[in-house]
């Protein structure tokens, strides 16, 4: 009798221990889903980084240790101050806060990607190799690695240029909540580098959707920048832009329980 006793409560405990790990996924485990997905990213493409044109490779180091650590640090300076670092965001379910962490991770790797463009892009012979893992398809495979593991939608999108549009339209283009969000970081009012969310109902289901600006920076300028018209590394036109202006956001969508 007294054996059944202890086997029973050995089984509710297991399964106490798998439930409470399922339903208590507190914000700092979310954000440490996003850093993995992108070190992933960037580990599965060391091949691609290190290939020459002649087919030899070298190893440029730029791999996912160096990544992850690179964007960690960058994050936290740019959340200093914000409660936004592992431990704040533990035993937390704060959408917002949330939203505010997982935008401006993704942000700063994408800068970490900005960064090492040169390098990503140069073969040993210090000749051009360009290797399109641009910033945005950083960020786009990241997003789709990320949504895997949590469900969270995120996404790069722009208004563009003089409401140009999308540099990649089939990706990028803003769907109408977007839309209205990157006209409010356009505006005057709006309190720059603020980002805005809000809870929405959207085909019967509860999300919590959020967008944080996205600024032009010194790294970005070599294929967003000026001269207008100039072509970049890979061929593309540049767009005009200058240090600071607002080239779109990243946006997120949580499912709301
Ligand atoms: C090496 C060139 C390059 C650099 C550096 C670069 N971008 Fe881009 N950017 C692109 C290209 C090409 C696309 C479209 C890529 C795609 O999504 O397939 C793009 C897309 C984007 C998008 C998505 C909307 C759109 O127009 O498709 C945003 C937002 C963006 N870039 C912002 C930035 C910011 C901010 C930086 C600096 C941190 C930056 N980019 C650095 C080339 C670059």
């Amino acid at each position: 009798m007294e054996h059944k006793l202890l086997i029973y409560t050995l089984i509710s405990i297991f399964f106490t221990t798998i439930l409470f790990g399922v339903l208590v996924k507190d914000n700092s485990s979310t954000l440490d889903e996003l850093k993995l997905s992108s070190k992933n990213i960037i580990e599965k493409n060391q091949n691609l980084f290190n290939k020459n044109k002649d087919g030899s490779t070298i190893d440029k180091k730029f791999n996912g240790e160096k990544f992850a650590s690179d964007s960690y640090s960058l994050y936290k300076k740019m959340t200093s101050g914000k409660s936004l670092k592992g431990n704040d965001l533990k035993n937390s379910n704060d959408y917002k806060q949330l939203s505010e962490a997982l935008t401006t991770y993704l942000a700063a790797a994408r800068i970490i990607v900005a960064k090492n463009q040169k390098l990503i892009n140069t073969d040993k012979d210090g000749k051009a190799n360009p290797k399109n893992f641009y910033p945005a398809v950083f960020g786009r495979y990241a997003s789709y690695e990320f949504k895997k593991r949590s469900g969270i939608v995120m996404k790069q999108t722009t208004l563009g240029k003089g409401g140009y549009g999308a540099r990649n339209s089939k990706y990028n283009s803003p769907d109408s909540w977007e839309t209205k969000a990157l006209n409010k970081f356009e505006s005057s009012s709006w309190k720059r580098g603020e980002g805005f969310g809000e809870e929405v109902s959207e085909s019967g289901s509860k999300y919590y959707r959020y967008m944080k600006p996205l600024e032009i920076k010194q790294a970005c300028l070599g294929c967003h920048g000026d001269p207008k018209g100039e072509k970049d590394i890979s061929g593309h036109i540049k767009e005009g832009y200058k240090l600071n202006d607002i080239r779109g956001g990243i946006s997120v969508k949580i499912p709301m329980k």
